[in-house]
């Protein structure tokens, strides 16, 4: 079982320096490049809402049980196996990181990780990495409305982002992973992502000496299904965005937004900081908008997961740090820009008798072009720092 635990937020430490080298150095410049002091300050938003949540008419989501991949007992304890990398930077406005019990972060295993994350190999025709899915110089999404995946087969969902996925509480569109662990080794095995499955990914890698070599050294076994899943996820949670100009002005510096970004936020903490909750900009609950309800075969969404029809078309309130940088938007893509996403966001949903009576509630406000405007310039506010790493050497 992955409990969840915080890893403090302190200083550079040797991790980020060993390994991601210019993991910091190579981000992204739309704010200034001042490496800012992490903290672990509490925000307090200006306008706190203690909206009814939609926990009370929904309750709490159930997750189908699934095989954990860490039934299996660790051969070796990692902790002797590699070097305990013990502190992860935290962008400012980020709450601590959370990572699993039994998959510590240690510098080895987030540099396999991310070798692991670029290699093409792991797809059936050798095209297909993670980041192709997932690219860093994409806002680690993707700009098409459903990924292409091996063979060229479109799936039905938009590609998320990686970004800050460490601090969700289940994985996908419809939270049918509860861990990073247990979402890495799906996208292989999925025919119509990368159309392999782990066991032969496992088999071939183990013929690669330097992946045996470096499993060797974090697990202190041969390549395996589950080091492959630590190891990712490993590296995936130090994919980290913060440092925003909303985290600057709620740091204390007023200047960091611009008026119309202050009129957006206040709109947004009323009307839409009840599921897109700061700081990470989610609840991570699951809600409908009755987005591509319309369709003929529409995507179930949540109900997929539970089997249960109240939960049909609901899908998890996506968390919008970087939101500016991830378009097109909603679970099909369905929307190019991000002003069609407030406009709908904004008009209570779509038509559809499903839609949550949160978002309904919204449909009585009548909303003037210029509120849209501000609250789309809001969302701007929470493009901040993060990593883009560059391809590396594969063994
Ligand atoms: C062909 C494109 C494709 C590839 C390859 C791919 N993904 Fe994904 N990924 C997606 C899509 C689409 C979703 C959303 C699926 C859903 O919600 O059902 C997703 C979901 C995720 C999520 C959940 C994020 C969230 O906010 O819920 C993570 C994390 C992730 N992928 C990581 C990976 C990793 C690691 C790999 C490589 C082992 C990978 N992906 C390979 C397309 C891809
Ligand atoms: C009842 C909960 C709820 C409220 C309130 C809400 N949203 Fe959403 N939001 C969602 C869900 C669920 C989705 C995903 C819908 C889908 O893909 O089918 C979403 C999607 C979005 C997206 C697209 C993000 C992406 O990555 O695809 C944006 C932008 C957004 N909302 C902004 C807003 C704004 C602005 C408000 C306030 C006016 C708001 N939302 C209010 C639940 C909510």
């Amino acid at each position: 079982m992955h409990r969840r635990r915080c890893l403090g937020s302190v200083g550079l430490s040797v991790l980020t320096t060993m390994l991601l080298g210019s993991f910091w150095g190579c981000q992204e410049s739309k704010s200034p490049k001042k490496p800012s002091p992490p903290t672990t300050k509490q925000s307090t938003e200006p306008k706190s809402v203690e909206a009814p949540t939609e926990e009370k008419t929904e309750p709490k989501p159930e997750v189908k049980p699934e095989p954990k991949p860490e039934a299996k007992p660790e051969p070796k304890p990692e902790s002797q196996a590699a070097t305990p990398a013990s502190e992860v930077k935290v962008p400012l406005g980020l709450p601590p990181l959370p990572t699993a019990a039994d998959n510590p972060m240690t510098a080895e295993k987030i540099e396999l990780g991310k070798l692991l994350y670029f290699d093409a190999r792991v797809s059936k025709d050798g095209k297909i990495s993670c980041a192709t899915c997932h690219d860093p110089k994409m806002a680690w999404a993707e700009h098409t409305p459903a990924s292409k995946g091996f063979g060229g087969h479109v799936g039905q969902r938009n590609s998320p982002t990686v970004i800050n996925a460490a601090y969700a509480t289940s994985q996908f569109w419809d939270g049918r992973a509860k861990t990073l662990e247990e979402q890495s080794v799906g996208p292989v095995g999925n025919p119509i992502e990368m159309g392999h499955s782990m066991a032969a990914v496992v088999e071939q890698f183990n013929k690669i000496p330097e992946y045996q070599t470096r499993f060797q050294k974090v697990f202190g076994t041969g390549v395996t299904e589950e080091g492959f899943a630590k190891a990712v996820a490993a590296f995936e949670r130090t994919v980290l965005s913060g440092n925003s100009p909303y985290d600057k002005f709620k740091a204390g510096d007023e200047k960091a937004l611009t008026d119309a970004q202050k009129k957006g936020m206040d709109l947004f903490m009323e009307d839409c900081n009840t599921c897109h909750k700061a700081p990470l900009f989610s609840n991570y609950l699951f809600y409908s908008a009755g987005v591509g309800m319309k369709k003929e075969k529409p995507d179930e969404g949540r109900k997929v997961v539970t089997g249960k029809d109240r939960d049909r078309g609901k899908f998890r309130a996506p968390p919008l740090r970087e939101v500016a940088n991830t378009a097109p938007y909603f679970h099909d893509g369905s929307a190019a820009t991000l002003e069609d996403a407030v406009a709908l966001m904004m008009a209570g949903g779509a038509d559809d008798p499903d839609v949550s009576p949160m978002l309904k509630g919204l449909r009585e406000e009548k909303f003037a072009p210029e509120d849209r405007k501000n609250v789309v310039e809001f969302l701007k506010a929470l493009s901040g720092e993060y990593p883009i790493i560059e391809p590396p050497k594969l063994p």
